[in-house]
Parts: structure tokens; sequence; C-alpha cells
């Protein structure tokens, strides 16, 4: 576990430039960090999240010149977007230089870049001089860590060097935007919100791989970001119905609520936590944000969900949330989390 102090940042900065693992806190979640150039260090990322070869990883860069060293064009619209939204939680697709590994990208042609806002990322990567491809430190499939705490209970002891940023602010995974297309395409909502990629850029297409349209990310599997438990989603609002319902039924009548064991809820706000609360359903309830705050919340979201899973709950239950800014994001973590 290394500090924030400069000598740290050093120490992880020469450790990746020698090939080493060493994960990274950004602004969003923490990254597991291997130097983009070199393959190997690349492919022992690959095994130690048990990631999938067809998955490919983001490029870290440290200024917006940084783009040239990995992708081959930057177009207007994309450098319209770097000017205007980076640093910060924003990956965009380009085409890939022909420099850069191939397995960094999984054999496409094309390669995602963010420039993070985290000081400490930025003095990292730097001090590398090169470029870091970092996925999300978690083993593939599971709660992505947004402390230094939650990466040393997945992945401790299979990587180099752990630097310790303190909680991540975002604590959501970056947005992934197309920027090869004519149109841009979301391939993934998250930490910078759609409607401020929009007032830059325009029209952006949201992907759906259905009727001709485009696909999502290689790595946008339906089952992701999920704790042991199940964790059963419902609508605004259906929650709270659902309980309803089953204590008329005697819980037999609503079929999630039928298993034995201990529940928990996540509440969007204070008063759905107090109301949840009083249904006598739930051993425990959480609450992303006591009064209701969309950019708290999404950054709770994922520290909430290891603490309830450390917790052994058999069963966890959550309402989607306002479906824009950030709630589209925190919808899309939840539902895949939902998903087994
Ligand atoms: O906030 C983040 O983006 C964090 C921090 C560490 O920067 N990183 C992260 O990486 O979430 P990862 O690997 O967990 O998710 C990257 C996503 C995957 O869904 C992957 O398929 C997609 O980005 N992706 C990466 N390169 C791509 C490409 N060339 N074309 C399409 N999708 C790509
Ligand atoms: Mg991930």
């Amino acid at each position: 576990m290394l500090g924030s102090d400069d000598k740290s940042l050093k120490k992880a900065g020469k450790a990746l430039a020698a090939g080493k693992l060493v994960v990274i806190p950004t602004e969003t979640v923490y990254g597991l960090g291997a130097d983009a150039f070199n393959p190997l260090a690349v492919a022992r990322v690959f095994e130690v999240k048990a990631r999938p070869s067809f998955d490919p990883l983001i490029v870290h860069v440290a200024s917006i010149d940084g783009v040239g060293r990995v992708a081959a064009d930057f177009p207007r619209a994309a450098r319209r977007l770097a000017e205007a939204l980076w640093p910060g939680p924003l990956t965009m697709v380009l085409p890939k230089r022909a420099e850069l590994p191939g397995i960094v990208t999984s054999g496409l042609d094309t390669v995602g870049i963010r420039f993070p806002a985290h000081p400490l990322a930025r003095k990292i990567i730097e001090y590398s001089g090169s470029a870091v491809a970092a996925p999300s430190a978690n083993p593939f499939g599971y709660i992505s860590p947004t402390s230094a705490r939650h990466v040393e209970k997945v992945l401790g002891g299979k990587v180099d060097f752990i630097v310790d940023g303190g909680p991540c602010a975002v604590g959501l995974e970056s947005t992934v935007l197309d920027m090869t297309r004519d149109i841009p395409v979301l391939l993934r909502p998250g930490g910078m919100p759609l409607e401020r990629i929009r007032d830059i850029v325009g029209e952006v297409l949201l992907c759906s791989g259905q009727n001709g349209a485009p696909a999502a990310s290689p790595g946008q599997l339906k089952s992701h970001y999920a704790p042991r438990a199940p964790l059963y989603l419902y609508e605004r609002g259906g929650l709270a119905e659902a309980c309803a319902r089953g204590a008329r039924a005697g819980q037999a009548g609503a079929s999630a609520f039928a298993a034995p064991g201990r529940r928990a809820a996540i509440a969007f706000d204070g008063g759905q936590g107090r109301a949840l609360s009083a249904t006598g359903f739930f051993e425990r309830v959480v609450v992303l944000s006591e009064r209701g705050d969309m950019v708290e919340a999404a950054s709770r979201l994922f520290a909430l969900l290891y603490e309830l899973d450390a917790e052994d709950f058999d069963a966890l239950y959550a309402e989607r949330v306002q479906d824009q800014g950030l709630g589209r994001a925190i919808n899309d973590r939840l539902y895949r989390a939902s998903k087994k």
C-alpha cells in the first residue's frame, strides 16, 4: 500500500514503467493499472481480473496532448469534448495507433481513452512516462472498488502496489462514448451526464444493438457489478408497493419476499428509507443520499453494495431512480447488478 506523498507516487510511476501492476485511485473508481505499451504487463491485468480477452481496456493519459500517443486520429468533435470535459469521467473511443499493442484493445482498431481528474492518477501517469491501461480494479463481474480498502479485499496479494487516494468522489465508472462515427454513440452511461455531452456535441445515439442501432461496448454484459446476494430491482415506487402487497398476503404473496433469510433494502433518499424501514420486511435499510442528492447517491452506491455484501444478506432490494443525469448510470449499474 502506497500513500499520496510525492515519493510514493514516483515509486508507483516507476513500477508501472518497469512492467508492474499498480492500482491507482481515480475520481470514478480505482483502476488496475499497467503500462499500455507493455503487452506482458497488460496480459497480467487480464489474468488478475479473470477478464475475458474480448473485453478491451481503457487507456489513461495525463494531458490532452497524450491522446496523440495512443490514437491515430483526434476528430474535431472529440477535441471539443476533451477541451470542455477533460480531465473528468468521460472515456472517448477513437481510432487506435498501430504502435499500441493489440492486447489492450482486444484486437479492435479503436481505443478507449480517458484523462482522469484525480490529481494522484495524473501524477502517477506522468511519472510512468507512458500511458496507463486500467480497467476497474475488481474481479470481472464484481462491484467496482471506490476505496483502497475495497481493492485490498478483492485483489490484495495479486497486484504489486495499491496507491491509497481515499474514497472516489464520483463513485461510478466513466461514461464511454464512441467518437469514431458521424454521430457519437453512448456505449456506457457513467459519471459524465449525457446532458452535458449533448450540450457540447448535440445529438448522441443510445446503443441498443437492435434494429441496426450500434451495439454496446464488448464489456457491457448483462450481468455485471453484481454483489453475491441476489438483488431485486423495482420500478420507482414499486418496492414499497410490493411490501404492502406482501404484508396483505402474508409475505408469500410477493415472490421475491417468499424466500426465507435476511433482507436489506437500498433506498434513494431519507423519506424512502423511513418508509421501507416501517414495512418491517428488512433487517437493514441503507440510504444512498439522505437529502436525495443524485451526485451523493452515485458516489455511495458501490460502497454500500460492498458493505451489504460483507454483512452476508440473503437478498437485496432496490428501486430505480429518476432516469436523468447520473441517474442513468445508477439505473444501469442497479440493473446489471440485479442480473445473474
Ligand atoms: O471510470 C472508468 O472508466 C474506470 C477507471 C479506472 O478509469 N475504468 C473502467 O474500465 O471502468 P473497465 O475496463 O472496467 O470498463 C471499460 C469499458 C468496458 O465496458 C469496455 O468494453 C469498454 O469500456 N471499452 C474499452 N475500450 C473500448 C473500445 N475500443 N470500444 C468499445 N468499448 C470499449
Ligand atoms: Mg469494470
